[in-house]
């Protein structure tokens, strides 16, 4: 990829969020993710060349620096800014702009700082053996794992029903989604093959913007925001079944759509439980009952007794979990340390840069994120240590696990049928929220 000859016609667009608009290349397997901004700044850059690229550039910091540490390298890509031509930008947004979903088009891609993070396109892994079975990639957004056990916390239904749960009821009721997910996050975060297997099989009957299906980089399987449509699992059906005909000795024998499902979900269990070659032990669950399960979901409680509960160590999900459980006070013992933070500035102006307030994300700033003492000793340091975990934890919180399925060459194909490697892809969206929440 050579950036001084960018041609918009070998690239297409991927996918959006709040933040970032995601371009893949037709050929590489690679993505930019461009920055966004209100429609109504559209007329003026709201930033320099300079801030964007500052953010930018702090986004792969924060990544690779501080989140690739507590998620673990193997799990996360950060990739590197890259400065593109100005009308290689322009066209790219006009050939993309139709192809937007509308309800995201309060927004419009940043066509004024020519800034972007490249990073490899994780719904297209490089193959190494090329097959003809395209590569399949489920994205899950997991979302927060644990309840909150917090002295802060005020209210006592936040000890009881989960924040995804809580919210579900809100999103409804305000019209974002027409049906209620019966997803909860801590099913998936359990360990007990049974509950995650729950958790997936409504991640996909209601996938909203938790769950998705890529087949060789192509979105296959999503929510609409506000459709009606119900979910279509018959087409989902027919992408999944030429993938799971070799299984478990069913060579030529039909397979019913229950049983595609099943194995399907399997794999995907097996693939968030595994730890990617180490040799980590099963975790046993310190968290206690009470907080591992949320009263909202409808899991059978009585069967959790039975088998096994505990995350491997060396498992994705077990790192995010971990992640996320850096937020100890909650947002309500949060808030106060924030007001202690704040209201040090405003004493003490200059105290900005040595308590590394907004960065640089290097390895002091990892080093107080994670040295922070356990009791509150009343300093504005541990105050800044506190919020900076905070920060980290919400990204844990926002981030996508990108699962790839690559099936394995023909010869081998009557031996597991699938081969997987889960890997992380840290949304740095919850880091782009965290500067601006300390301005
Ligand atoms: N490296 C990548 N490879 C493949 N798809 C990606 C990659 N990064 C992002 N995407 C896709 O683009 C979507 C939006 O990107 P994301 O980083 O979540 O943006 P935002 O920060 O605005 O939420 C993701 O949900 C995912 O589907
Ligand atoms: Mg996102
Ligand atoms: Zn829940």
């Amino acid at each position: 990829m050579e950036l001084d000859k960018m041609d918009e016609n070998d690239w297409k667009y991927h996918g959006e969020g709040n933040k970032s608009l995601v371009v893949s290349h037709v050929q590489l397997s690679r993505v930019l993710r461009l920055l966004k901004y209100p429609a109504e700044d559209s007329e003026n850059p709201p930033q320099t060349v300079e801030q964007a690229y500052r953010q930018i550039q702090n986004i792969v910091d924060f990544s690779s620096n501080v989140m690739s540490s507590l998620l673990g390298e193997k799990f996360i890509h950060s990739g590197e800014v890259v400065k593109l031509p100005l009308e290689f930008v322009r066209q790219l947004s006009i050939k993309v702009q139709h192809q937007r979903p509308a309800w995201r088009c309060d927004k419009v891609m940043d066509i004024y700082s020519g800034c972007a993070l490249c990073l490899p396109n994780l719904t297209s892994p490089v193959l190494h053996q090329p097959t003809h079975t395209p590569p399949l990639c489920i994205e899950i957004k997991p979302k927060c794992g644990f309840l909150p056990s917090s002295k802060h916390v005020s209210k006592d239904i936040k000890t009881k029903v989960c924040r995804f749960c809580m919210h579900q009821h809100y999103k409804v009721a305000n019209g974002k989604w027409k049906r209620r997910s019966l997803y909860c996050p801590l099913d998936l975060f359990s360990g007990n093959r049974q509950r995650m297997h729950f958790a997936i099989r409504h991640l996909i009957e209601e996938p909203q913007n938790n769950f998705k299906i890529f087949k060789g980089g192509q979105c296959v399987y999503s929510s609409k925001e506000g459709s009606d449509d119900s979910i279509d699992l018959n087409s989902l059906l027919h992408h999944l079944r030429p993938y799971f005909l070799y299984g478990n000795n069913r060579i030529n024998s039909h397979m019913t759509s229950k049983a595609v499902l099943n194995d399907f979900i399997q794999v995907l269990v097996n693939a968030l439980l595994s730890g990617g070659g180490g040799d980590g032990g099963v975790m046993t669950d310190r968290r206690g009952e009470g907080r591992s399960f949320c009263e909202a979901s409808l899991f059978n409680k009585e069967r959790i007794r039975h088998g096994s509960q505990g995350l491997p160590s060396d498992s994705v999900l077990f790192r995010i979990l971990q992640t996320q459980m850096l937020d100890t006070q909650d947002i309500e013992g949060l808030y106060l340390l924030y007001r202690r933070v704040e209201q040090h500035l405003q004493d003490f102006p200059k105290e900005r840069t040595r308590l590394q307030i907004d960065g640089p994300y290097n390895e002091a700033f990892l080093e107080k994120l994670q040295k922070c003492p356990a009791e509150d000793d009343g300093s504005v340091e541990y105050a800044v240590a506190k919020v900076h975990q905070y920060c980290a934890a919400m990204t844990a919180k926002d981030c996508s696990i990108m699962v790839a399925l690559v099936p394995s060459s023909e010869e081998e194909e009557d031996d597991d049928g699938e081969s997987s490697q889960p890997e992380t892809e840290g949304s740095d969206s919850s880091a782009q929220r965290r500067d601006e929440s300390l301005k």
